[in-house]
């Protein structure tokens, strides 16, 4: 089913969904109705979110959770660590060795806010080598996955979704879920936004077609299993993993209608904007998904990616320019490289331009692009994004502390030559 934010109804038994009404007396099947709010009852409409499920058992049905006692390298806002006004980069982080599933396989590189008040975003990657056996959910925020290696299945109580790389899936807040591999590992970033759900952004004068199409956003359709077998349900709770065993899957859901699901968007179909004339737009021309805070246009997190796409500006030095941001920038590869920098920023690795922080083209891609022939030039191959937040993003630990971090990376500017006005 396709649309941004629809009001979908999927059944997987006809006749499982109550017809003008959420929850009759008596449920067809005998199922249980429940409604999942993503939003506060009392949200305005247009950005109220919440869905009704028909399920097998009710999903209060199970016992306490226990805290979880496997090491976990997840972390969650507010971070302690003083924030580092350095930028910083990093190389992809490697598949691990031991079995570890996508719970395991997450680790924490930062972010900001606090997940107690409601704001603020948790930036993670994950690397993994098994399928789950068992199911997951946040308490905390909705996740935005964004495979770079490997695809992947997401088992939710809404559906199933096929996942690979150049597209995404944004999980919400409480749906329960289970990450299988289609390959032997797989890799990706994760926002964990503890926020305003995301959203399409405003056009404006662009009009009513452009960027991320509603159309092109899938929901799946309602699918259920009915095992009566012991299966472990971890959730993440402030910051805390907790761990219960059911006597019985989840993925219950026999019927389901409401705006509030999981969906997928395909990269691909970004119908990107750019400038025909000289000079280029700010990068939020690039803007997937957006979570809004109280201050107009200023963020909590937006969702940016840079596609392939024609260059075509004349007299216009084209890579992304020299700046400094209000915002900061943590971003990603996902495919290809891109076109700040020539080489250093692999799939699979990261950077952070923290506020106010000077960043832009490394030597080698300034030179290239100061002194291209300025035809119309197809940018190929090519898929980069960039979790960007109001708040400064506090890195952990484990990303300060990484092996994979480049402690050279101050050297990409180091060189440039010095301007001459009196030449
Ligand atoms: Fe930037």
């Amino acid at each position: 089913m396709t649309g941004f934010g629809s009001h979908f109804a999927s059944e997987a038994i006809e006749g499982a969904l109550p017809v003008g009404q959420n929850s009759p007396q008596q449920t067809p099947f005998g199922l249980y109705a429940e409604q999942l709010s993503g939003t506060a009852f009392t949200a305005p409409r247009l950005h109220n979110f919440r869905s009704w499920l028909y399920r097998l058992r009710p999903s209060a049905n199970h016992g306490a959770f226990k805290p979880y006692e496997v090491k976990t390298r997840l972390e969650t806002a507010p971070f302690q660590r003083p924030p580092s006004p350095n930028r910083m980069r990093w190389n992809p982080l490697p598949i691990p060795s031991e079995p570890t599933d996508f719970i395991d396989g997450i680790v924490t590189y930062g972010g900001n806010g606090d997940v107690g008040t409601g704001g603020g975003i948790g930036i993670h990657v994950y690397a993994c080598n098994r399928s789950m056996e068992r199911v997951f959910f946040n308490a905390d925020g909705e996740l935005l996955i964004v495979p770079e290696q490997g695809g992947l299945t997401i088992v939710t109580e809404f559906g199933v979704i096929d996942l690979e790389p150049q597209q995404i899936a944004v999980i919400p807040r409480g749906v329960r879920m289970r990450v299988e591999l289609k390959g032997a590992s797989a890799r990706g970033y994760i926002c964990e936004n503890y926020g305003a759900l995301f959203r399409l952004p405003d056009l404006g004068p662009i009009g009513a077609n452009g960027l991320a199409n509603p159309r092109d956003f899938e929901t799946p359709v309602a699918a259920y299993e009915d095992i009566d077998q012991p299966v472990e349900l971890v959730q993440k709770f402030q910051g805390g993993l907790w761990t219960t065993t059911l006597d019985h899957s989840p993925f219950d859901v026999v019927a389901w209608h409401g705006n509030l699901a999981p969906y997928r968007y395909d990269l691909r179909r970004f119908n990107t904007i750019n400038t025909v004339s000289f000079d280029h737009p700010d990068p939020s021309i690039f803007t997937v998904l957006t979570s809004p805070t109280d201050t107009p246009g200023t963020a909590n997190c937006d969702f940016v990616i840079f596609p392939p796409r024609w260059m075509v500006a004349e007299h216009t030095f084209r890579p992304p320019w020299f700046h400094r941001n209000v915002m900061s920038e943590f971003m990603g590869l996902i495919t290809g490289a891109y076109d700040a920098k020539a080489d250093g920023f692999s799939p699979g690795g990261a950077s952070l331009h923290n506020q106010m922080s000077g960043h832009g083209p490394d030597q080698a891609s300034y030179d290239a692009a100061v002194n291209a022939d300025l035809k119309p030039h197809k940018q190929e191959n090519t898929m980069a994004f960039m979790f960007e937040s109001r708040a400064v993003i506090r890195t952990t630990d484990f990303a300060m502390e990484s092996p994979a971090m480049q402690l050279d990376y101050d050297d990409v500017w180091s060189n440039f030559e010095k301007g001459n006005p009196h030449s």
